[in-house]
Order: structure tokens, then C-alpha cells, then sequence
């Protein structure tokens, strides 16, 4: 009786075990050999020295400024995280975190306080040389945002992203920037995110330049923007490429449009297409050019209106060729996911014309996504493994790098939330991968608190806690940074890992 007793006791362990060994197997999932970790900033959300050393005017400085201010808690980015004096506190950061690389973006007024290539301020390009050295010094190579919505404000005087000459203005700049700094700078993005600049800068006026010229402007900055990629993109391939041997892209940002329901399918492509393939369908299609539902939609709505020609500025079928395959990779901008649908309440419901009546489709996203307390990002990791699926299946599998991907909070050390949102983010990724998309890197938005635009500081999306209330700016790792290390270090995703967050070190390769 004992000894029946005691081997299915034994019995028990043994299945226990094996058990927990097979779930451990599949709770530890390593990232393929050569994948790649990093995390990004911008300059005007981090840097501060607005004035400093020649710098001149951007859009971001005349819109902070405005009084009263449409920035949610009033704020600037007047001193921001300070990172244009404390620089090599941030590179520390990134070899506490063992990053390979750091994202980061030039200010276009810093470097070129006229706007332009007459006067190139050597304390601005000094600056950027300081900050590139100190990376290098330990291994930790530049991506570089040539344009992170920091406009000379000089440029929007004279119209900005509707003005077509912005084509060789943002060339030029481009230029310079592959001139000073393409011996230490392997990895270009031309523009961040287009959708953002034009939709959110020219259409709804929510963001700098606050132009509300939905329907029009947004087109008319969509074309040019994607003109200007293009044309830094030649630049760089026929005259710099040679010699420096990088490469180039533009950050496309895409959120998923899930249908309500299948009869909702064709509204959630449309309103794909007007989001993002309206940027990724020039450059990534086999045709080039808009996507041809878009190009129709717009069209016929024109005319009706009365409009004598579309509202939205074509290519021409030389410009197609030239925006066509002009990005190294798809870099993709991922944070959140929408419903969407299409019924008698969509008509009618938006302003004619405009973008929104354009698209003619009603979005909402579920209360039950929200972990958290922010209103700003929500966790629908299946959301971003459809987006990753549909860009293989559209694109015919181009190599893909996340180049932003966070959650926010308000604030504190204990971010259990952004924990669970980056582990659920990065397994959609690796079933992605698993699935056969060539997804070669990913990167945290962000490495600190920063200036969120219109939001101020009231949105936190930092690996690292940064104390405004302090003259130093001190920056401390939240939880989410110690588990983003050890992801780094192991090369792997586990989802019960504990971090001891009581002694941050500098990771043992750099
Ligand atoms: C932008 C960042 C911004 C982040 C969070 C992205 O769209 O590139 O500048 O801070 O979203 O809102």
C-alpha cells in the first residue's frame, strides 16, 4: 500500500516536472541570431538649449510658446530632458540597458539656423559629433531621424510641407547631414512618421503647425513629404551610399484598423490605405504611386463637390518611378489598434470636404484594451502581429525594423503595466517572425520621459524616470528598464522574469 502510494506520488512529480520544463520552453523564446535592440528619442522632446549657441526658431518653439498655450499642462521644451548639456548621462543609459543602438533625431535649426546650407552653425554639428563619439566609443551605433517634426519656423512662413520647393529646402538639409556626419552614421531615417506630420499637422490641427486644412493641405503635404524622402533618398544612394556604405528609410507609422465585423472589411482597408498605405503604397508596391482606392475615393468625391480637379495631388508617372523603392526597410511606428466601421452614420457626420468624410468610416477602440491609466495607448499586442502580417502579405515580405514601439503612463518606478505591454508587443513579433516575416530590430519609445508634444509631460513613456522638478534633469530606470536589459542581454523573451531593480550596472559588453 505504501509503496502504490509513494510511485504515484513519484509519478505526480515526474509529470509536474516535465510540465513545468515544457512551459518553461515555451515561456522563454529566444529573438533570431543578428536581431537588433534599441531605443528612440526625438529632438525637440529631449534636448532643451532652445536658444543655445544659434539655434533659430522651429515650429515646435513658436507653438510652445503661444500664449495662451495649447500645450495640455503649459509646458516647453524650452530645457526639456536638457540632453544638449547632458548628453553622456543618456549614452550611460544606453550601456546600462545594453543597447546596440540609439535613436535619435537632428534638430534642422540647430544645424542650419537659416534653414538653409549658407551658414552651417559648427556648435550644432559639435554638439551631434559629441553625442555620436560617445555612442561609438562604446558600441553603440547612430540611428539617425533626419526629421522628427521640428520645422524651421523661417520654412513655414513660406507654407511649410504645402510648399512644393520644401522638396530641395528638406534635400539640401539632407545633404549637409550625409556631408558631416555620413562617415559615423550608417542608418538614415528621412522623415518620422508622414501620417503625423500631415494629418495631425495640416489636417485636424492638433499638432505644430496647427494649419486645419483637412482634405487639402494634408494631401498636398503628403505628396511633398514623400517627394522629399525620395529625393534625400537619391542623394544618399547615388552620392554618399558609394562611399559610406549605409543605408536609408523612412519611419512609416501604422496603427491596426480590425473590421467590426466581415461586413466591415472594406472600411477597415480604406481606412488603412488613407492612414498608412497612403506612404507605404508609393514606396512599397509593386506599382508605386497612391493606393488606387484612395486615388478613386477622393476623386469621385472631388468632383462632386465641384472641385475641377482631385483634391489630392497625383504623381506624375516620372515622379512614381522616382518615389517608388526608395526605402532600404520598412520601418514601422506601432502603438495601438481601432475598430472600425461603415454605416448610414458615417455620412454626413464629418466636415465636406475633409480627410475623415474622405475615408467615411466611424472608429472606436474597447474599454477592455485599457490597462492603465492613460488615455493614450492601450494593449492590443494581436493588433500589431495583423499589422505585421499584412505588411509580409502586401509588401511581399520586405525586411522590416521597429523603429518605435511604447506605452505611457503617468509616472512612478513600478511600470508593470508598460512591462506587460512590451512583453506582449515583442511575442507578437516573434510570431510574426515565426510566421516568416524578416523583422530585423526593434526599438522602445522611449529611453526617457520626454516633451510629448501637445500632452506636455502629463504622458510618460520612458524606460527612464526623469525628475522635471530638478535642476538635473535626474534620470532614474523604472522597472521596465531593468526587464528590457535582461530581454537585451538574453537575447530572449521571458515572461516571468523578476528583475531586482535596487542596482542598475552597466551591461558587461559595453
Ligand atoms: C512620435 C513620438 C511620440 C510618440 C508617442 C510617435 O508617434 O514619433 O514623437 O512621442 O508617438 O506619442
Amino acid at each position: 500500500m505504501f509503496i502504490k502510494e509513494s510511485s504515484i506520488l513519484l509519478l505526480i512529480c515526474c509529470v509536474f516536472i516535465a510540465y513545468c520544463e515544457a512551459s518553461d520552453r515555451h515561456d522563454v523564446r529566444k529573438f533570431p541570431e543578428g536581431f537588433l535592440f534599441g531605443a528612440a528619442t526625438a529632438a525637440y522632446q529631449i534636448e532643451g538649449g532652445f536658444n543655445e549657441d544659434g539655434k533659430s526658431e522651429s515650429i515646435w518653439d513658436r507653438l510652445s510658446h503661444q500664449v495662451p498655450s495649447v500645450v495640455q499642462d503649459g509646458s516647453t521644451g524650452d530645457i526639456a530632458d536638457d540632453s544638449y548639456h547632458l548628453y553622456k548621462r543618456d549614452v550611460e543609459m544606453m550601456r546600462e540597458l545594453g543597447l546596440d543602438f540609439y535613436r535619435f533625431s537632428l534638430s534642422w535649426t540647430r544645424i542650419l539656423p537659416t534653414s538653409f546650407p549658407d551658414k552651417i552653425n559648427a556648435a550644432g554639428v559639435e554638439y551631434y559629433n559629441n553625442l555620436i563619439d560617445e555612442m561609438l566609443k562604446y558600441n553603440i551605433f547612430p540611428l539617425v531621424t533626419l526629421y522628427h517634426w521640428d520645422l524651421p519656423q523661417k520654412l513655414m512662413d513660406m507654407g511649410g510641407w504645402t510648399n512644393p520647393h520644401i522638396v530641395d529646402w528638406y534635400a539640401d538639409y539632407a545633404r549637409v547631414a550625409f556631408e558631416t556626419f555620413g562617415n559615423k552614421v550608417k542608418h538614415w531615417i528621412t522623415i518620422n512618421e508622414p501620417k503625423e506630420i500631415c494629418y495631425l499637422g495640416y489636417a485636424t490641427g492638433l499638432l505644430a503647425p496647427r494649419i486645419k486644412g483637412s482634405g487639402y493641405a494634408d494631401y498636398m503635404c503628403s505628396k511633398n513629404v514623400l517627394m522629399a524622402h525620395a529625393k534625400a533618398y537619391h542623394i544618399y544612394d547615388e552620392e554618399f551610399r558609394p562611399k559610406q556604405n549605409g543605408s536609408i528609410f523612412i519611419s512609416i507609422s501604422a496603427e491596426w484598423n480590425e473590421p467590426e465585423s466581415e461586413i466591415h472589411a472594406e472600411a477597415a482597408d480604406d481606412k488603412a490605405q488613407f492612414d498608412w498605405g497612403q506612404y507605404a503604397h508609393p514606396i512599397f508596391s509593386k506599382t508605386g504611386g497612391y493606393p488606387e482606392e484612395m486615388t478613386q475615393i477622393i476623386s469621385r468625391k472631388s468632383a462632386e463637390q465641384g472641385f475641377y480637379r482631385s483634391r489630392l495631388p497625383e504623381f506624375s508617372p516620372e515622379e512614381v518611378e522616382y518615389v517608388k523603392g526608395t526605402s532600404d526597410f520598412f520601418c514601422l511606428n506601432h502603438y495601438s489598434t481601432q475598430v472600425v466601421y461603415r454605416n448610414e452614420s458615417a455620412v454626413g457626420y464629418y466636415d465636406t470636404p475633409s480627410h475623415d468624410d474622405d475615408v467615411g468610416v466611424r472608429i472606436y477602440q474597447k474599454e477592455e484594451w485599457r490597462i492603465g491609466k492613460s488615455q493614450v495607448t492601450m494593449y492590443v499586442p494581436w493588433g500589431f502581429y495583423k499589422l505585421l502580417k499584412t505588411i509580409r502579405e502586401k509588401y511581399n515580405n520586405p525586411p522590416i525594423f521597429i523603429t518605435e514601439n511604447g506605452f505611457a503612463t503617468h509616472g512612478g518606478l513600478e511600470d508593470n503595466d508598460r512591462v506587460t505591454y512590451y512583453r506582449g508587443y515583442l511575442n507578437s513579433v516573434l510570431d510574426a517572425i515565426e510566421d516568416g516575416s524578416d523583422i530585423r530590430g526593434y526599438t522602445t519609445w522611449s529611453l526617457m520621459d520626454n516633451f510629448e508634444w501637445v500632452r506636455g509631460y502629463t504622458e510618460k513613456f520612458g524606460l527612464y524616470e526623469v525628475d522635471y522638478e530638478s535642476p538635473a534633469r535626474t534620470r532614474t530606470p523604472r522597472k521596465s528598464a531593468f526587464v528590457y536589459k535582461e530581454i537585451i542581454r538574453s537575447r530572449s523573451l521571458d515572461h516571468h522574469y523578476e528583475p531586482n531593480t535596487t542596482i542598475m550596472t552597466i551591461d558587461e559588453r559595453h
